[in-house]
């Protein structure tokens, strides 16, 4: 018998995952484009949603968050009842994982999926199970070969992190179309906001025509509400009866609730973001391969940058020389890709500043000065 607790079979093999660097070193400024934020901040009528909301902090929040399933459902044509919300989408992927897996089931993503799904199903004590990429990009072949009678859920995020790479809806639906109807497929369309791709669909097309298509999405991207945990899930009534009965019964706070409301009520925010997003996404892809730099090409907000095996040009090196000047990426190691950062389109100075510091790295120069 162990002389302490000991935490069930998995959970010791999860590596914890670790969020985007935000401290740069002191005297200078601080640009942090390592967690795909949006440098437009949240709506102003979010932020005065919050600041309403301050006076009620002793009250617990609507536990169904009825209001915002309500606005969501407005905005997006959906019955607000098969609508599920979460703190973060994070808090619904794991949700998920643990209605739908549990031990001697697996779940699948793909290699350099994002990095919530293996912590989640191992958390759920199922075994994760990752199907290859081609060119950094899902594969339905590679997915459905990995399907067994022990496959419980599929996970794709698309628009996936941190490959910014993504699989038109012909070829999610014919994933769903290979799949075994007991398999729940989770569609993660964080970033759907940001695609600007004719054959790209977010999925609620699917959702409404299938009973094992859940999607995911978040406030924390293009709504810039990412400090307050905000994310949500669509999906047939009986999964929602699933995740509503394990969910915390409060798991979203009321000041969330209020700032979603209000953010989607600000289309015109919404649509200035998506205007930057537009601009200044081909403005770096280019700007970096002139460079000289290999670019995953992104219909995100954020950017899969490669780099030499070289000494002097490696990607942890880059790493420091930026965070030398302020400018922090996400090193993606963790993501199976050690060579590579992850840079989030930042405000117009950020993004010039780091195609200028990736310019004076390339070149040996000295890192403190431009
Ligand atoms: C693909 C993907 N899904 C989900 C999330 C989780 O977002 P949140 O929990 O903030 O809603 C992220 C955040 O980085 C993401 O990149």
């Amino acid at each position: 018998m162990s002389a302490r607790p000991v935490p069930r079979p998995g959970i010791l093999s999860i590596e914890a995952y670790v969020p985007g660097k935000s401290a740069a070193p002191g005297g200078v400024k601080l640009h942090k484009l390592s967690s795909n934020e949006t440098p437009l901040g949240p709506s102003p009528r979010a932020i005065e949603a919050v600041r309403a909301g301050a006076g009620q902090l002793a009250l617990y929040p609507d536990g169904s968050a009825g209001a915002l399933r309500e606005a969501i459902g407005a905005k997006f044509g959906l019955d607000p009842a098969r609508i599920v919300c979460g703190a973060g989408s994070d808090d619904i992927l794991s949700l998920l994982a643990h209605a739908f897996v549990g031990p001697g089931d697996e779940g699948v993503f793909t290699t350099h999926g994002f990095l919530v799904y293996r912590i989640a199903i191992l958390a759920a004590g199922g075994t994760p199970v990752v199907a290859d990429e081609v060119d950094y990009t899902a594969s339905v072949e590679a997915i459905l070969a990995k399907v067994t009678p022990r496959t419980r859920m599929v996970f794709l995020a698309n628009p996936n992190n941190p490959t910014g790479t993504y699989l038109p809806f012909d070829e999610v639906k014919r994933l769903h179309a290979g799949l075994p109807g007991n398999v729940l497929l989770v569609l993660d369309a964080a970033y759907a906001e940001y695609v600007r791709r004719n054959d790209y669909a977010s999925g609620l097309e699917l959702v409404a025509t299938s009973e094992n298509v859940v999607m995911t999405r978040t406030f924390s991207k293009i709504y810039g509400l990412a400090n307050l945990r905000l994310g949500w899930m669509v999906g047939p009534a009986h999964v929602v009866d699933a995740v509503n009965r394990i969910r915390g019964p409060f798991n979203v706070n009321g000041l969330a609730i209020a700032a979603g409301v209000a953010a989607l009520g600000d289309e015109a925010h919404v649509a200035g973001a998506m205007a930057h997003n537009d601009e200044w996404l081909p403005w770096l892809t280019r700007a970096l391969k002139d460079l000289g730099l290999q670019v995953t090409p992104s219909v995100g907000n954020f950017l899969l940058v490669h780099f030499s095996q070289a000494a002097g040009r490696t990607a942890e090196e880059a790493d420091a020389f930026l965070t030398a000047r302020g400018l922090v990426l996400r090193r993606v190691a963790a993501y199976g890709l050690p060579h590579a950062l992850r840079l989030t389109v930042g405000d117009a100075e950020a993004n010039r500043l780091v195609v200028a510091a990736l310019r004076d790295f390339l070149d040996g120069k000295a890192r403190a000065h431009a």
